[in-house]
């Protein structure tokens, strides 16, 4: 990455990655297909440009960078408070974490035997990003997963959350895009501003989301964004 170090410190950039586990009884959970590739490319991508990082992380497929400072949670509600937390300090909060958007009312305390059938209540999680405390200056940066009209309901989810950007991204033939695929993205900014990055390696999105934040932090002209 070439282009003009103006800047007058470093950005210290909290990333949550991975899925969240919420657990059904004492050895059983509901999660989903998340492994972390995203967060680990981002957390790569702000260490190779000089900046401090700190992953937030549900259990992980892929491995974080070596030398990467992280804090392992396993629910939705360890996540948000460790995000609440570290959020404190941090210039830029990325949710790019597959927060389990349901966990089970009534967890078990033992294990359920297998036995006939069995309902389960489900209550949905409370949304970490959308709840976080901000500070002046900060930038917080959401993603989003969706099977069909991708650009406008991201765009009510950049507003509904209050994000300075958005990384949408297209949930197509092969399910949600998870783990190594390329996918479709667009990049949504709080101005109305889409971008869309056609079909792209998560690597680019990365890239492309990292440039977009030290442009708006640091106030260098745009640069042309990469598809
Ligand atoms: O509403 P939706 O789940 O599509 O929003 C996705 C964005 O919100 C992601 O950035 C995700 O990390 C975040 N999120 C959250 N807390 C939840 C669910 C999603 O912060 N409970």
């Amino acid at each position: 990455m070439k282009f003009a170090r103006r800047r007058a410190r470093r950005l210290r950039i909290l990333i949550s990655a991975g899925p969240t586990r919420e657990p059904l009884d004492r050895v059983r959970f509901v999660s989903n297909y998340s492994t972390g590739y995203m967060g680990a490319l981002l957390a790569s991508e702000a260490l190779a440009r000089g900046h401090r990082a700190l992953v937030v992380h549900g259990p992980l497929v892929e491995p974080l960078p070596r030398g990467t400072k992280r804090l392992a949670v396993e629910q939705a509600r360890e996540m948000d408070a460790a995000m609440r937390r570290q959020a404190r300090s941090a210039d830029v909060v990325v949710m790019a974490a597959a927060v389990s958007d349901f966990r089970v009312a009534h967890a078990a305390r033992g294990k359920w035997p297998r036995r006939g059938r069995r309902t389960l209540v489900l209550k949905a999680t409370p949304d970490i990003i959308g709840r976080l405390p901000r500070r002046a200056r900060q930038l917080v940066v959401g993603f989003a997963v969706e099977a069909a009209r991708v650009v406008p309901r991201a765009k009510r989810k950049l507003r509904e959350k209050r994000l300075d950007l958005l990384i949408a991204q297209h949930a197509n033939g092969s399910g949600a895009p998870f783990g190594r695929h390329r996918v479709r993205a667009w990049l949504l900014e709080r101005g109305g501003t889409v971008h869309p990055l056609g079909k792209v390696a998560k690597r680019t999105v990365a890239r492309t989301l990292l440039d977009k934040i030290e442009t708006l932090w640091y106030g260098q002209p745009e640069r042309v964004l990469r598809t």
